[in-house]
């Protein structure tokens, strides 16, 4: 049975180990990265976790985007073996029902044009591509930029 809660500081040796898992070391964050990511106030971070321990996790942030507040999905990482169980729809449904609670209506986000899984599971979400971004990931990599109103 998979339950959510919020990060706490002691997840974090496991939240780098999933996201060097998922994502390629160029793409990866370093530590120092999560570590910003999961302290800066902006910012507010669930994980998903099982029997055995954290199996996923979710980190969102606030930004403001031409004088309006919008929600940023910095990233959402569920580890191999707990994929196509509903852990990421269960993720992302906290950080939409997070941010209808303070108001916030867009949620925005950006995906490697060549990770068909992801994008596959940001359109089921309802999310539509607006933009891309060349060069985004690695310095080679092009990132579509997908938005969903909340
Ligand atoms: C993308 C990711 C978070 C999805 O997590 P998940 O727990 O497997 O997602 P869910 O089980 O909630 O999937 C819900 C639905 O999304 C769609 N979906 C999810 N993954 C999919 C895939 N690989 N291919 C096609 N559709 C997919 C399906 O419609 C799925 O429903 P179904 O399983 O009943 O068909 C996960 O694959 C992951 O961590 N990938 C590596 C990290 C990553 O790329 N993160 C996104 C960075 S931008």
């Amino acid at each position: 049975m998979i339950h959510l809660r919020s990060f706490r500081k002691h997840d974090l040796p496991r939240l780098y180990e999933l996201d060097q898992s998922c994502f390629a070391a160029d793409t990866a964050y370093s530590m120092a990265d999560l570590r910003h990511f999961l302290s800066t106030p902006r910012s507010v971070a669930w994980v998903a976790e099982g029997e055995g321990g954290v199996v996923g996790f979710l980190i969102l942030e606030r930004v403001r985007i031409d004088g309006i507040m919008v929600g940023h999905l910095i990233t959402i990482d569920v580890d191999g073996a707990a994929r196509r169980l509903g852990v990421g729809g269960l993720l992302l449904g906290a950080a939409e029902t997070h941010l209808r609670g303070e108001g916030i209506t867009r949620l925005t986000l950006e995906v490697s044009e060549e990770n068909p899984g992801a994008l596959a599971f940001y359109r089921r979400f309802g999310f539509a591509a607006t933009g891309h971004i060349p060069n985004y990931y690695a310095g080679r990599t092009t990132a579509l930029v997908m938005e969903k109103e909340l």
